[in-house]
């Protein structure tokens, strides 16, 4: 159910902008990233997109699940999937950033055995033309997680 978007395919810039502010800022990476889809009759419900950024180590870009099918696992199962296909790339580690209030993703990340190893200090600042708030908090920083795979 889970798999690469071919790169003639239309890319799900309207899931992809539930994790990121502006197509600008997926642009950054969209391009040079592989992007895995899930689909539910036909349709593609979540994404997610795998860059490269050393040879040891690939980043999760982006995640996201439609809103309506959110809380329903569908997230998990694409973190799982995402580490599954890291590992069997070769890669040692891998990556992931999240702004420093999204609790829901901390939570999640790290019940999936991520840890947290850096902070972007004023990343959403410096990286994105307006202000982000979520829940009435400006996103300032990004918290950086990882994995090891061995
Ligand atoms: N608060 C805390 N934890 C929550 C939660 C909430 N409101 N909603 C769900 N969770 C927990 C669940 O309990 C679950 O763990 P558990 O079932 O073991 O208890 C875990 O989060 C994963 O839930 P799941 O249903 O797999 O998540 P999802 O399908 O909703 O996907 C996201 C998670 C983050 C990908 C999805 O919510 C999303 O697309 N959000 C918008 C885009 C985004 O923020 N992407 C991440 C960018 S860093």
């Amino acid at each position: 159910m889970i798999r690469q978007l071919q790169k003639n395919e239309e890319i799900p810039y309207k899931l992809l902008l539930l994790a990121d502010e502006t197509i600008e800022a997926i642009n950054r990476y969209i391009n040079d990233s592989e992007i895995y889809i899930f689909e539910n009759d036909n349709e593609t419900i979540a994404v997610y997109a795998l860059q490269k950024i050393s040879d040891d180590t690939i980043e999760i870009k982006n995640i996201a699940v439609d809103t309506k099918h959110q809380g329903q696992g569908i997230g998990k199962l694409l973190l799982r999937d995402a580490i599954s296909r890291a590992k069997a790339k070769g890669f040692k580690t891998i990556v992931i950033g999240t702004g420093d209030i999204a609790i829901k993703q901390l939570y999640l990340y790290q019940k999936e055995g991520f840890e947290i190893f850096d902070i972007k200090k004023s990343f959403y600042l410096d990286n994105y033309p307006n202000p982000i708030y979520e829940n009435g908090i400006q996103l300032k920083d990004m918290v950086m997680l990882k994995k090891e795979l061995i």
